[in-house]
């Protein structure tokens, strides 16, 4: 229902707070080759859904700026930039020392945290996320970058060493794979986006990297410190319509590495372009449809705030977002009346309002696709459990649990990816082993109980059915340093600090026969430092 209680949330232009008020940003300059490159074609506007209310009650989304439409023909000069650059793994970057590369990308870091407060506004304005959150996906990036150091680090000195087997001499490192394209989410565009960049970077790859429909102008303040912290053509940017930009990178056959944090539709058909598959590595974070299970004997305080937690945090819009519950048909009424109420407790406002925690919603038309969904399950004998679930004004969406949810209504398969909670009664756990199985995702699972021999008996089964089981807490990917991936349709790879290293990286190895005249040689390049790849130097 869309109400004025909802509507007076938006501020007037006079009632937004001085210090989030925002200056559009009008991008006309974009990262090619080590320049910034002047654009004078069409641009797209960027409208916030943080709208201005009109005299009738309606929301007006509000203008924050516009950033350019490239077309094939940039696409194409950032592709050529980034495959000089590398030279067949010959450039100046991947031949590189490790530490001239980890000396890059503190200079990198320095410069970005400049720009922190100009990225944390954009962010509230482009994608609804709240300030606290924000604020966090940022330092959480800081973070991610100098863990990420640190872990090269070590992979680097375990390298160091040469090994000595069967009579072979052999040095055996990590080495780049070429061009990577990658692609970030809208829901973490900072965050998502550069835990794939970074590490490419790192490891000795060159980038080309578009940036999400949402969530596009936060990264403009920092394609200067990329131009300025590394090598020519290392790093560059792609805009435009991804249908009409992305396709002819692919068929080049020229991308080494795809990789993209967004829907699995769109990643089988970026691969399909590719010439020859066999070349093309992709590292995927997908669909996810995250289920809860809650067993009878539950500690339902805890079930309800990590379910709370889990399913709305930034409204629901998180790949790891707990996205259907189970809970056993014994307590599901006590589970229903304590979790609905929480839920309406959550409070709604703008991404600044102290405390806010549901925000209006990025996407224009999601507000009816989540409508839409409820009034399926409706029609199928589900209700909206909590007050004022569903209320709504602009893309000001009060989450809404919906139970009984059954098999044929959309919330019991679709991603909702937004403020809906189904919620599903069940009476025997092959139930809901059995959903899982027939799944096209596999991402996580949350287990809530007490009892340890019912907890045991679903994480066999479920270990192989998702990457990441969670007893008694909510499905997140942190901390950063676990591996972050999934089953069927819901990645294809590994992340975390270390393990993006090895993705975006290959080991190679220099071997020779164990004799005098073969150690005299190793001896001399290591011991000239006529090689960076063939070296002892240890890295502190
Ligand atoms: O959208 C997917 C994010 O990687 C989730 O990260 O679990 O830390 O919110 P998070």
């Amino acid at each position: 229902m869309n109400t004025p209680t909802l509507t007076q949330l938006f501020p007037a232009d006079d009632q937004i707070p001085v210090a989030y008020r925002i200056e559009p940003v009008h991008q006309r300059e974009y990262l090619i080759n080590g320049e910034m490159r002047q654009w004078d074609g069409p641009t797209t506007d960027v409208y916030s859904q943080i709208g201005a209310p009109d005299a009738d009650g309606t929301i007006k989304p509000r203008l924050v700026g516009s950033f350019p439409v490239g077309t094939e023909k940039e696409a194409m000069e950032a592709l050529d930039a980034a495959v000089a650059a590398y030279d067949n793994g010959r450039g100046e970057w991947p031949t590189m020392s490790v530490a001239g590369r980890i000396a890059c990308m503190e200079t990198f870091v320095g410069k970005m945290l400049e720009q922190k407060q100009r990225v944390v506004s954009l962010m509230m304005w482009e994608i609804g996320k709240n300030l606290a959150d924000s604020t966090k996906e940022f330092d959480r990036t800081v973070k991610y970058i100098y863990d990420t150091i640190d872990a090269l680090k070590d992979i680097d000195r375990a390298g160091s060493r040469f090994r000595v087997e069967e009579g072979i001499i052999g040095q055996i490192r990590r080495a780049p794979l070429g061009v990577v394209l990658a692609m970030g989410p809208f829901n973490y565009p900072l965050n998502e986006t550069y835990t794939t960049l970074i590490p490419s970077i790192l490891m000795g790859n060159t980038i080309l990297f578009k940036t999400p429909k949402h969530g596009s102008l936060l990264h403009y303040p920092l394609l200067e410190a990329f131009r300025t912290s590394f090598p020519k053509g290392v790093v560059n940017s792609i805009y435009g319509r991804g249908a009409v930009v992305v396709p002819p990178i692919m068929q080049s056959g020229k991308v080494n590495v795809l990789t993209l944090i967004g829907s699995s539709k769109v990643a089988d058909e970026l691969q399909r372009h590719h010439p020859k598959l066999n070349r093309l590595r992709s590292i995927l974070s997908l669909d996810a449809k995250n289920a809860a299970i809650v067993l009878p004997d539950a500690d339902l305080d805890v079930a309800v705030n990590e379910c709370l937690l889990g399913a709305l945090s930034f409204n629901g819009q998180r790949c790891t977002a707990i996205k259907i519950i189970w809970v056993h048909r014994s307590i599901a009424d006590r589970f229903l009346e304590q979790f609905s109420r929480a839920v309406s407790a959550l409070k709604l406002g703008m991404p600044w309002t102290d405390g806010a925690q549901i925000t209006p919603l990025p996407e224009p038309n999601k507000v009816d696709y989540l409508n839409d969904t409820i009034r399926d399950a409706e029609a199928g004998g589900a209700t909206i459990m909590n007050e004022g679930g569903g209320d709504y004004a602009g893309s000001l969406f009060k989450p809404a649990v919906v139970y009984p949810v059954k098999d044929g209504m959309k919330l019991y398969r679709d991603e909702q990816f937004g403020p809906v909670v189904p919620v599903v009664a069940y009476d025997d756990v092959e139930a809901f082993i059995e959903y899982l199985e027939t799944d096209s995702h596999g991402m996580q699972a949350s287990i809530f109980g007490t009892d340890t021999k019912p907890i045991a008996d679903l994480i066999d089964p479920l270990v192989n059915l998702v990457c990441r089981v969670n007893i008694n807490a909510q499905c997140q990917r942190g901390p950063d340093t676990f591996p972050f991936t999934g089953r069927k349709d819901s990645a294809e790879g590994t992340l975390s600090v270390e393990d993006a290293l090895r993705s975006f990286s290959i080991r190679t190895c220099v071997a020779t026969k164990e004799t005098e005249a073969n150690k005299t040689i190793l001896n001399t390049i290591v011991g000239e430092h006529q090689s960076n790849f063939l070296s002892t130097n240890f890295l502190f």
